[in-house]
């Protein structure tokens, strides 16, 4: 069994792996219903317990179908409901139930260190469905929509981040080394991400550079990525904050300093960071990205229950 919890963490072997089963599947999908098994049923008989502790919509409808289309179930906990968010049970406790009544466990959560303890105390995968510092589900998927979109390797393409240096952002750095991918980040330059990523990139052979000028930044770009400027549970000033980003807006402008093909990805919800323009252009393939979650996290669900082929 395997837990995903950062990318970091995952050999760029196994990333691809992942891609490869979710490209495969994915095409023997094309007239399937969405709750019909894949063909072999290899997740039989499985249970996935998710838990949200902050709001969602995409991850927790495209685990609930990635699971059912494997042909095992899932139970959806409410952490209000629990004995642990009252402080009236351990998190090692709670693990040893979950360990026992389920097969893995997806937990989105404002604590990076509640993720860390479950991995201690738990003997099943657990799987991170965005935390503070993180969002590897969402950005291993989006590497999959380039690549379907741009029928290209992603080391071949120029990718360029405009917004905020947040949970994304860090998986986005991440992927960025494991896969050799050009990242460009635009953003205000009191925004960085925070020493211990800095720390990362300068330690690793990266191709990412950081701009405070987002036409700069999207020069030759390939792919435009962005994310709200203020984050859930964020917890700045928000007035301020939506100020300071103000230059970095997603605009039909900013298009003129890309390639020409170059596609918007917004891994939603959006907020003000993109102008409707540009979100409801030909070039924004944020439906497609959104869509493919769900084909991507049957395979990261596989490789972390030693399924993949
Ligand atoms: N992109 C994403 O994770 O969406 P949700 O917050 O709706 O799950
Ligand atoms: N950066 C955003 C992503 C939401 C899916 C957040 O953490 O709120």
């Amino acid at each position: 069994m395997k837990h995903f919890l950062n990318i970091k963490d995952i050999s760029t072997r196994d990333l691809r792996k992942i891609l490869i089963d979710a490209k495969k599947r994915k095409k023997k999908r094309k007239n399937l219903n969405l709750l019909e098994v894949d063909n072999g049923s290899p997740l039989k008989g499985k249970l996935l317990i998710q838990m949200f502790e902050k709001s969602s919509l995409r991850t927790r409808l495209s685990f609930y179908l990635a699971i059912k289309q494997l042909g095992g179930s899932a139970l959806t906990l409410r952490p209000d409901e629990l004995h642990l968010s009252k402080g009236a049970e351990s998190i090692e406790d709670t693990a040893k139930i979950l360990s026992n009544y389920g097969d893995a466990f997806m937990l989105r959560t404002d604590s990076d260190n509640k993720l860390e303890e479950f991995k201690k105390y738990l003997s099943i995968p657990v799987i991170n469905g965005l935390s503070p510092s993180a969002h590897p589900t969402q950005i291993l998927s989006d590497i999959f929509t380039i690549e379907e979109i741009k029928k290209k390797k992603i080391s071949k393409l120029n990718i360029t981040w405009i917004g905020d240096s947040n949970n994304v952002l860090n998986s986005l750095i991440a992927a960025s080394i494991k896969f050799g991918f050009k990242l460009n980040i635009g953003c205000p330059k009191n925004y960085l991400p925070e020493k211990k990523i800095m720390s990362y990139v300068k330690k690793n052979k990266s191709k990412i550079l950081f701009f405070n000028d987002p036409k700069k930044a999207s020069k030759n770009s390939d792919v435009i990525f962005s994310d709200k400027v203020i984050s859930l549970n964020d917890k700045v000033n928000k007035k301020k904050k939506l100020n300071d980003f103000k230059k970095f807006k997603i605009t039909k402008k900013l298009f003129n300093y890309t390639k020409k093909d170059c596609i918007f990805l917004h891994c939603l919800p959006r907020g003000n960071e993109v102008e409707d323009y540009v979100f409801k252009s030909k070039n924004s393939k944020v439906w497609q990205q959104a869509f493919n979650r769900v084909h991507v996290q049957k395979s990261i669900l596989l490789y972390c229950l030693g399924k993949l082929r």
